[in-house]
């Protein structure tokens, strides 16, 4: 028998389901991917269809698997829950996404009756309608029969690593891990279990929530009905923070920065969570054999999605990978402003009513201008982010790692190295978040012996220098903050 000795990850992200094998490297041999439907049911509303994204899981995972395969790893997108029925694994409501804003009256109420400091204390987030717990509670209330069901004990609750774990493994294992219990906003991340206060508050009965693991650790096996043979599923993080792990960075004070749907940037700040003082978040990066680490995010809740709406809705590209020359091909904004809020704005505003707004067109603004704005934004957004860890005490990064779609974009990744006065680091491996659930899965299979093994594995393809004059850059700077002003007025 050959030796087994790659690993399949499982990226389900918010608009494409991946599946990806990496061998013993960490180079990615295969990848297949499908994008999949967002349902928008109304303003501000976003769901997606569980059953579309299992079918999806087991496509992609078909399509890559070979006999070398150990093990698989998961990673998800955070935050978007679902409840299903114990007995059949049937879905009783499509999953409501991170991005969904339908329980912001829910979250206004509970930060009024000035609930949010002791929310922060114990899961280090903010009272936002971004996470899952007044997404399950709006379930758990407005499904037909879900209440009456998960008091009868027949229901189970999950994020979609959760999902897709109890449905590999045949409906026996109902777990997550640490990184996705920390973004439910009902998992005290200090102490490390389910908060019954917080369960209280959004009337959550407890028997609904599964197991909370490790990150690297065997979880279960996939049922062989499904791929012919029992596969380990030996690691598991919720997206971010597997990329943070892709990045390599496991010392305090790294940093990474990706670049999909949203853009999240996170920060390893050692074994103690740091509550922000600059409304950003604290949250586990993981836990591996025992040992804890925690991040400081910022999370930004749009960047890959302003492009596709560039190119989906206004139609002003025709592929992603044409910003870079059509930015590059104006000599500057001609003073345009894009802030898109088109799913209200995450920290360090948390202003999930503000949506998206374009400042400062003039009769000669042209669609390059427009698009060149909004690559702009998203390095704006990004330089907000680090200020907010900054005034929280960090220290200025030796480099900022990037990751995303949009890092394969050499326009954007130079200006935002110029923006942020940093320089801009970015990977050889490009599947950066699924080379993250990889590298768990293989530490748990002794693919690698260690977190430091791993990280030599850490190779950049292209290193961003900020080149910007300090007058142009707080001139820029100031041009945002005044955009930001007058779209949240
Ligand atoms: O918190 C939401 C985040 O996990 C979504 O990630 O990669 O789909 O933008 P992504």
């Amino acid at each position: 028998m050959r030796r087994m000795s790659q690993i399949v990850a499982i990226d389900q992200g918010t608009t494409s389901t991946r599946a990806i094998r990496f061998d013993r490297s960490g180079e990615p041999l295969a990848i297949e991917a499908r994008e999949f439907a967002q349902a928008y049911p109304r303003p501000g509303w976003v769901e997606h269809d569980p059953e579309e994204i299992w079918r999806d899981t087991l496509a992609v995972v078909k399509a890559v698997l070979t006999p070398e395969v150990a093990g698989i790893g998961i990673t998800n997108q955070r935050e978007t829950i679902l409840l299903w029925e114990r007995t059949t694994g049937r879905p009783l409501h499509d999953a409501i996404v991170w991005q969904d804003r339908r329980t912001a009256d829910r979250c206004d109420a509970l930060r009024r009756d000035g609930i949010e400091p002791m929310i922060q204390a114990r899961t280090g987030l903010l009272l936002d309608p971004y996470f899952s717990a007044s997404k399950l509670q709006w379930l758990l209330d407005n499904v037909a029969g879900a209440r009456a069901a998960a008091a009868r004990g027949e229901l189970a609750a999950g994020t979609i690593d959760s999902f897709l774990l109890w449905r590999l493994t045949g409906g026996r294992v109902h777990a997550t891990d640490v990184t996705n219990a920390g973004r439910t906003m009902l998992y005290d991340i200090v102490k490390g279990a389910w908060d019954d206060d917080l369960l209280r508050l959004f009337d959550i009965p407890a028997g609904l929530l599964p197991e909370v693991r490790e990150n690297a650790e065997l979880f279960g096996e996939t049922d062989p009905a499904l791929f012919g043979r029992a596969i380990p599923i030996a690691g598991m993080a919720g997206d971010q923070q597997a990329a943070l792990i892709g990045q390599a960075c496991f010392t305090p004070g790294m940093v990474k920065s990706t670049y999909g749907t949203g853009c999240f940037i996170l920060m390893h700040t050692g074994d103690a969570p740091v509550l922000s003082q600059n409304r950003l978040l604290a949250t586990p990066a993981y836990t591996i054999a025992g040992e804890r680490a925690f991040a400081l995010e910022g999370s930004s809740f749009v960047a890959g999605a302003a492009i596709k709406w560039l190119r989906d809705r206004l139609g002003l590209i025709t592929a992603a990978d044409e910003t870079a020359a059509v930015a590059g091909g104006v000599p500057d904004d001609h003073g345009v402003w894009l802030v898109p809020a088109f799913v209200g704005l995450g920290a360090p505003h948390w202003r999930p009513e503000a949506r998206g707004t374009i400042l400062g067109l003039t009769l000669d603004s042209s669609a390059a201008h427009l698009v060149r704005a909004t690559l702009e934004s998203i390095a704006f957004q990004t330089s907000d982010l680090t200020a907010a860890m900054r005034a929280d005490g960090a220290i200025r990064p030796a480099a900022l790692r990037i990751d995303g779609g949009m890092a394969a974009n050499d326009w954007f990744a130079q200006f935002l190295a110029d923006v942020l006065d940093v320089a801009v680091e970015r990977p050889a491996c490009r599947e950066t978040t699924a080379l993250g659930a990889a590298r768990l899965a293989g530490l748990t299979l002794g693919l690698w012996p260690d977190l430091a093994t791993v990280a030599q594995g850490w190779r950049a393809d292209a290193r961003f220098e900020p080149r910007m004059t300090a007058a142009r850059r707080d001139g820029l700077l100031a041009g945002w903050r005044d955009a930001l002003r007058r779209a949240l007025a």
